[in-house]
């Protein structure tokens, strides 16, 4: 399928690794030129250098935290007229009891998981609507639909995030800009597996990758039966920053190999 994409600017905030790198990898297949960027320098230079290698494309890595005034600044001045803006970060670590999560740690997943993306959005979005054509995707997470007690710090700021941008996507598709949100479920991923530990501290499990992988199993009822790894969602991603997707506007696409139990 032509995605109609080749020649456009394509920036993948958090491309060094997992579902972001798995989108940057599709949108440069199909001929964009392309920016990625992360917090963290050799990984992202050696995920452009080989996204360049494999589709014979332009990708340009850029060190920004999307989650700082500072970082997105730098993003901004690095590629300041794209006409695709895709954006995700690593997943929160996993909260432990409840009880114990302070406001220091609802500022940080408010700053990294909702503010971030906004801010990338509301800088982009004029002059997308300026030129008449954008598409704007947050990888977001489906315990925005699907609360989980473990994943407070992330669910709860994206389900902000998905209502935002239920809003501000019906103000702007009459510009032609799009903004639609993927909500992934279990993913394989290294930010899933840097998250390990965490997770294990969050149910008091021993540091011990087999004891972790059959706790995850019971407690994830996952009816396609394994966790997805990230090009089970790129394909998706990549349709929705692609003309192809002009009447998808303000949608939360839910990829989780039918763990969320819901009609909607
Ligand atoms: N994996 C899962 O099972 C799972 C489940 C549900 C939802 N999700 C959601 O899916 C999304 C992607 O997760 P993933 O597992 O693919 O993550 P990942 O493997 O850790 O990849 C995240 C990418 O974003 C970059 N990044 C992280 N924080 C950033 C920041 N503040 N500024 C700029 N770049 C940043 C990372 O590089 P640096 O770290 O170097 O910055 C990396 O390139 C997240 O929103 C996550 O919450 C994942």
């Amino acid at each position: 399928m032509d995605l109609q994409i080749a020649g456009k600017k394509a920036l993948m905030a958090g491309g060094s690794a997992g579902m972001g790198r798995a989108t940057a990898e599709r949108l440069a297949e199909a001929g964009v030129e392309l920016y990625i960027s992360a917090r963290r320098e050799e990984r992202l230079v050696r995920a452009a250098k080989e996204i360049a290698e494999t589709y014979g494309a332009t990708v340009i890595p850029i060190v920004a935290d999307s989650s700082t005034d500072a970082g997105r600044a730098t993003l901004f001045e690095a590629c300041p007229d794209p006409d695709i803006v895709a954006i995700t970060i690593k997943p929160p670590a996993p909260n432990g009891d409840f009880l114990q999560v302070t406001p220091e740690m609802w500022r940080e997943s408010i700053e990294t998981t909702l503010l971030g993306p906004i801010e990338i959005m509301r800088h982009y979005i004029p002059h997308m609507k300026d030129q008449g054509w954008g598409r704007l995707l947050n990888i977001g997470t489906f315990s925005a639909k699907n609360p989980m007690i473990w994943r407070l710090m992330s669910g709860p700021a994206r389900s902000a995030l998905i209502n935002y941008t239920a809003s501000v996507s019906r103000e702007i598709a009459q510009y032609g800009v799009n903004i639609n949100n993927i909500l992934p479920g279990m993913f394989a991923t290294e930010g899933s597996e840097e998250n390990a530990m965490a997770y294990a501290d969050a149910f008091g499990l021993e540091h011990d990758h087999e004891v972790i992988a059959e706790h995850f199993q019971q407690h994830n009822k996952i009816p396609a039966g394994f966790a997805a790894i990230a090009d089970d969602m790129a394909p998706m991603a990549a349709l929705l920053c692609s003309p192809l997707s002009r009447y998808i506007v303000g949608q939360n696409i839910v990829i989780d190999g039918g763990q969320h139990y819901s009609l909607f």
